[in-house]
């Protein structure tokens, strides 16, 4: 809608001149050149040195212009005490000797050429200094990035050497728990079925199925999750997660509502589609389990799309009403076996956690403004020109 119309050619003049008619401007530069002209105009001929003072007067306003306004301000304001000051030149010019015009008409050179000089300076010293902020703020960004890969990298190293070693613990108790329940079979069999110790056996060998399946659970945690990745469109994640998760949400009084706005532009991600729905119905299961003691509330689903560190990524975003998690807590909810829940295993955020890792993308969580729940975030890399 922006066309070249003749009241937006009168915004961009406005916008151009606003800085040589600022207020700091007609102060130290306009006004006294104003008042030396009016002063030169009013002093007598004879008074020779008021003229010569007053004439040199101009490099003042001029050099203040060129301060505040660069090669422009500068500019403007050795052209205008230029014009202000021809007539009076001139006139003597008609009157007085030629040497004395040449001398007044080097004196207008000289203005320009001073504001041109000065303004080129300033000019010079302000973009310098732009490229330095703009620097900075690269630099700002730069260190943010690097500090999430950090933290992402030490999640990603903690649940490494945690899942060898719970695998390391599983295999050991599986092995003797296998021979075990086989000797505890036996002894089963042997005992008839009216003497009470059989009940006792019958107890002993359901504590060792629990105990295996416990073994089994763990293993399946420090399993590599392989990946078959291929681009993938995010909003049919999304519309997979909403259909398992809306039927246990109505349940439970929980509304489901998937936010369209802005989704026509959504690029695809490289993924594993399966993995994908498995970590959102994770943590969209969490919203709804964190929703029930209170009853009711919204799960929003919403996607958007961004620029990390030069690099399309698209956000997937899940939120919940109800209560925040406390601040302590934020950083160990991706802990493997942490916990809030009875019947918690406390490993569906950690195998979240890896999935977002193994996908180049980030799981993380904040307690949104004024107490209205709880989002999670995966940001995944999009799918680039070259990939497909
Ligand atoms: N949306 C949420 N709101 C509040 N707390 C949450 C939410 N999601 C996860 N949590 C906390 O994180 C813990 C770990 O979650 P998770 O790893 O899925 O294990 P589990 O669901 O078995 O407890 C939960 O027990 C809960 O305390
Ligand atoms: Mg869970």
């Amino acid at each position: 809608m922006h066309e070249n119309t003749l009241p937006s050619f009168v915004q961009g003049l406005r916008e151009d001149l606003r800085p040589i008619f600022s207020p700091r401007m007609l102060l130290s530069a306009w006004l006294p050149c104003l008042m030396i002209t009016v002063l030169h105009y009013r002093t007598g001929e004879h008074h020779a040195w008021g003229h010569d003072i007053l004439r040199r007067l101009y490099y003042l306003p001029i050099l203040f212009a060129a301060f505040a306004g660069g090669v422009r301000g500068g500019v403007t304001l050795s052209v205008f005490a230029s014009l202000v000051y021809l007539p009076h030149a001139f006139t003597r010019l008609l009157v007085q000797d030629p040497a004395d015009a040449l001398e007044k008409g080097l004196e207008i050179l000289l203005y320009n050429i001073v504001a041109v000089v000065a303004g080129l300076l300033v000019d010079r010293e302000r973009r310098e200094r732009e490229k330095q902020e703009r620097l900075a703020t690269r630099l700002g960004d730069a260190l943010d990035e690097q500090r999430r890969m950090e933290a992402q990298l030490i999640r990603a190293g903690k649940l490494g050497a945690l899942g060898e070693m719970t695998a390391g613990i599983a295999h050991e108790i599986k092995n003797p728990l296998h021979a075990l329940k086989g000797t505890a079979e036996i002894l089963r069999d042997a005992v008839p079925e009216s003497v009470p110790e059989r009940r006792m056996l019958e107890l002993h060998i359901a504590e060792i199925d629990r105990l295996g399946q416990a073994a089994d659970r763990f293993l399946s945690f420090a399993r590599p999750i392989s990946a078959d990745r291929r681009p993938v469109d995010p909003r049919s994640l999304v519309d997979r997660v909403v259909a398992l998760v809306s039927t246990q949400a109505r349940r439970e009084g929980v509304e489901t509502v998937v936010a369209t706005e802005g989704t026509a532009d959504i690029p695809r991600v490289m993924g594993d589609p399966d993995l994908l729905v498995q970590l959102l119905l994770n943590v969209a299961l969490n919203g709804v389990q964190a929703m029930t003691p209170e009853g009711g509330g919204t799960l929003t689903f919403s996607l958007g799309a961004e620029v990390q560190g030069g690099k399309e990524h698209v956000r997937m975003r899940v939120a919940n009403t109800g209560p925040p998690i406390p601040g302590e807590d934020l950083e160990r909810i991706f802990d493997p076996f942490y916990t809030t829940k009875d019947e918690g295993t406390g490993l569906g955020l950690s195998i979240c956690a890896r999935i977002a890792d193994q996908h180049e993308g980030a799981l993380t969580v904040r307690n949104l403004p004024e107490d209205r729940g709880v989002e999670f975030s995966l940001s995944l890399p999009a799918v680039g020109a070259g990939d497909g």
